[in-house]
């Protein structure tokens, strides 16, 4: 399975922001991650739908919709409409995550669940074989730009292992503080899909892309 690049346009800059997403595209990132904050469940305030909605078909990538949101089950058929392919909940933000992930389904998507640094990776055992992805937050959700928060690895490990025991095929993706100089650490603790924001838009897009391609080679 092939290491994947999700670029987070949180970082990005919106004034020339379907020019930058289709450039991180050109240069190999596969997955679009877009990251919705309601300023409840997180401190902050991002974009959402009408966001989503404007940049369908600037690029060919997966759409790889993380909601820091409260309740999130409110919002799944809206963020469907607005053109996500996968749609990551966090446990934390669920009153009932079963339902959350049947509904995710229900509208034709791809399952996420993320959990915050804090939450163990063991809150993940009763929906551990319900989901297509699951997203270990590396930083405290709410911002880009943070340090990665090394005790990461051994929650990845620990996802990593917990699937293979049940011989599950999910996805593992890892947000917050990645860059060049550590993503190896992640990928070899398991990590499929790699979530960057300054690191890909900070500087010069291209370079860092193809950075991350690169390294992702040595995993083929
Ligand atoms: C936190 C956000 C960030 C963002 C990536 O809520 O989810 O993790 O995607 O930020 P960087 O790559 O700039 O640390
Ligand atoms: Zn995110």
């Amino acid at each position: 399975m092939n290491k994947i690049l999700a670029p987070s346009i949180l970082s990005a800059d919106f004034k020339v922001l379907g020019e930058q997403i289709r450039t991180t595209y050109e240069h190999g990132a596969e997955f679009l991650h877009f990251d919705v904050m309601d300023g409840l469940f997180v401190p902050s305030i991002s974009f959402g739908m009408p966001v989503l909605k404007s940049i369908q078909g600037v690029a060919e990538q997966v759409m790889d919709v993380h909601l820091m949101i409260t309740e999130p089950i409110r919002y799944i058929e809206e963020f469907q409409k607005a053109g996500a392919d996968f749609l990551t909940v966090h446990l934390e933000a669920c009153e009932d995550i079963k339902a959350t992930i049947d509904k995710i389904h229900a509208c034709g998507m791809k399952a996420g669940v993320s959990i915050k640094p804090n939450t163990p990776v063991e809150q993940l055992l009763p929906i551990i074989d319900q989901a297509e992805m699951f997203l270990i937050m590396s930083v405290e959700p709410g911002f880009g730009g943070q340090a990665f928060l090394p005790e990461s690895l051994d929650k990845i490990r620990a996802l990593k292992a917990m699937l293979k025991e049940r011989n599950l095929t999910a996805l593992i993706e890892v947000d917050g503080g990645i860059y060049q100089s550590n993503v190896r650490e992640v990928l070899d603790a398991g990590v499929d899909v790699v979530v960057a924001g300054s690191a890909v838009f900070k500087g010069e897009i291209v370079n860092n892309v193809e950075g991350f391609v690169e390294i992702f080679k040595e995993y083929e």
